[in-house]
């Protein structure tokens, strides 16, 4: 394929700009090009300060883009985008009805779903150019970016400014960490919607990975995707990835669990690592590739979603098509509907004088050792 190259010469831990385009409102988006020495490079946009491109090697040093994406800004731009690469806010996932109540005051939010807000509503961060600076710790590099989000933004209350920091080191660890303080009670849940295929963007369904989820409850949904508010055990379901299991499995049996959800995952996951940035979230691993991705972040779940509204209807990169299945993402976040569930742990509300945090971590394997790991080391659990 095009996208597949070897590394040839030595790199270096480095960050650079270009310019990437225009919006239609025309507004310039930048580029910054995070590379370590191993050989992995990630493209970060300031529009919607979205992971455009990971470029990572496999077992045997062959690398290829595993998000997906775009290859121009105009795809990113368009009138419904999946929210390949995003960065989510002001809230992640659904809030139900657009509505909730703070302080004893009612707040209706834009919604774009049935009736609910996805993902911050008409226009959330996703869509947002945010400004940039690039950022170099010595054992890391990366872009800082910021946004300020006026009070009434899509009917969320308060002036938020956020601040996002990607990082990459030579442990091909891409580390995401947020901030942000408002000027009112507000609610907040931020998160990135990278889509991710390890046998690489244009290789097809990602059925043949597997997964390790580290969660033995999750938050059971209605039939527009609400949480019904209960916590409910993953075992004996089609949702328990506590041991890896291959994505496809459940999908393929119609289990019935996928029912209501596309006939796939998308599902909060409530991780036992339970905020511990230290501890294991998740783990996808694609044997034939030796690529995987761990997750690890401050947050209490993720949403992972196994890309089942994707139908063909998107040219993504290269000219191919996303057919469902195409991409995973593992969305760190804080619950979701959680301003409207009393019984879900909070940390999404925000207040002047607090400062809102969220970090997470996206560690890519292999790193570029030769082949005798192999795919035993890629499923083995830390
Ligand atoms: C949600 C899905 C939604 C998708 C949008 C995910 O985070 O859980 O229900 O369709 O985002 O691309």
């Amino acid at each position: 394929m095009a996208e597949d190259r070897r590394i040839t010469a030595p790199l270096a831990l480095s960050v650079s700009r270009r310019v990437f385009g225009r919006t239609p409102d025309d507004e310039s988006v930048d580029c910054y090009t995070l590379t370590n020495r191993r050989g992995m490079t990630v493209d970060i946009l300031t529009y919607g300060a979205r992971i455009h491109r990971l470029c990572l090697p496999d077992m045997h040093g062959e690398i290829a883009d595993v998000a997906l994406g775009f290859d121009d800004l105009e795809g990113y731009t368009g009138p419904d985008d999946a929210y390949f690469g995003a960065t989510i806010g002001r809230f992640a996932n659904r809030i139900a009805g657009g509505h909730f109540t703070l302080d004893d005051q009612a707040h209706q939010l834009s919604t774009n779903e049935n009736g609910n807000t996805l993902h911050g509503g008409e226009r959330g961060f996703d869509s947002r150019v945010w400004a940039a600076a690039p950022l170099d710790t010595g054992n890391a590099v990366g872009v800082e970016l910021t946004l300020l989000s006026p009070a009434g933004e899509m009917g969320f209350p308060g002036t938020l400014a956020v601040t996002l920091r990607y990082t990459l080191d030579d442990e091909n660890r891409l580390s995401l960490h947020y901030s942000a303080v408002c000027d009112a009670p507000t609610v907040i849940n931020l998160t990135n919607h990278l889509y991710l295929n390890l046998a690489g963007a244009t290789h097809g369904d990602i059925l043949d990975h597997a997964a390790r989820l580290n969660a033995s409850r999750y938050t059971p949904v209605d039939d527009a995707l609400i949480p019904t508010g209960r916590i409910a055990p993953v075992a004996g379901t089609a949702l328990d990835f506590t041991r890896p299991r291959r994505i496809g499995q459940a999908i393929a049996d119609r289990a019935p669990e996928l029912a209501g959800t596309g006939g796939g995952y998308d599902f909060n996951w409530v991780l036992d690592s339970a905020g511990d940035i230290g501890r294991l979230a998740a783990r996808v691993a694609d044997a034939d590739s030796g690529r995987a991705v761990e997750l690890y972040t401050s947050e209490p779940g993720v949403q992972f979603y196994t890309s089942n509204n994707l139908n063909g209807e998107f040219v993504g990169k290269s000219g191919v098509a996303y057919p469902r299945y195409a991409g995973f993402t593992l969305e760190a976040q804080r619950f979701p509907d959680a301003p409207n569930q009393p019984g879900f742990p909070g940390g999404t509300v925000l207040r002047p004088g607090e400062k809102y945090t969220q970090n997470t971590t996206y560690k890519f394997l292999p790193e570029l050792t030769p082949r005798s790991s192999g795919a035993t080391h890629v499923y083995d659990a830390p």
